[in-house]
């Protein structure tokens, strides 16, 4: 796409103190070892938020995250570092999304609900008003979260029901 590719990942500390950094995997371990990594060395992270996403008043939106095209974040929250906000998302009002969090493409969140640190959720799933999502969970594509899920693991379907606990 006429992007020039400048280097392998050995090869950062070129860039460290000239460039601001993001960390584009999608899995939320990956990406965050790779930033522990960088942050390491000092790196400087951006923040990229799409043209075209639309970003109510009152939101905080930290470094290294990302706000892919079409995504909506409504008024009063705040999203943490290296977070990806994925395309069509709504995040609706007060929401509390914490650190290497992945919305994927077509979440819907309603207002009040927080997203705890490295928690996926699949593309499509939807989470009432109101609700905690623990941290380091997956939300299985499609799924309907209605209850607070305070156990570490995978859940799918509507409602959303623990299929597997982290070992
Ligand atoms: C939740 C998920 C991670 C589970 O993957 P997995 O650990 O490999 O689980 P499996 O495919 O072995 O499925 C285990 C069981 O859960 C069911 N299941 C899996 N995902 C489901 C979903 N999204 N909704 C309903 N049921 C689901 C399977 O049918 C299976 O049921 P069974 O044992 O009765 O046959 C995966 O199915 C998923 O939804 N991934 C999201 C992908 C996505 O959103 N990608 C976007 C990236 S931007």
């Amino acid at each position: 796409m006429g992007i020039s590719v400048v280097g392998k990942m050995n090869e950062y500390h070129k860039y460290i103190k000239s460039h601001y950094f993001i960390v584009g995997i999608g899995n939320n371990s990956i990406r965050e070892k790779i930033v522990n990594e960088l942050n390491n060395s000092h790196a400087k992270f951006a923040t990229i938020i799409h043209p075209n996403a639309c970003i109510g008043s009152d939101v905080i939106i930290n470094h290294g995250t990302v706000i892919m095209a079409g995504s909506i974040i409504n008024s009063s929250t705040r999203i943490g570092h290296h977070s990806i906000i994925n395309t069509g998302a709504n995040v609706d009002h007060d929401n509390l999304i914490m650190n290497f969090v992945h919305i994927s493409p077509g979440v819907n969140l309603a207002g009040g609900v927080k997203v705890g640190t490295k928690t996926w959720l699949g593309i499509g799933s939807s989470v009432i008003n109101n609700i905690d999502i623990h941290s380091n969970c997956i939300i299985g594509a499609g799924s309907v979260v209605i209850h607070n899920i305070i156990i570490e693991g995978t859940y799918v379907g509507s409602p959303a029901k623990l299929i597997r606990k982290n070992s």
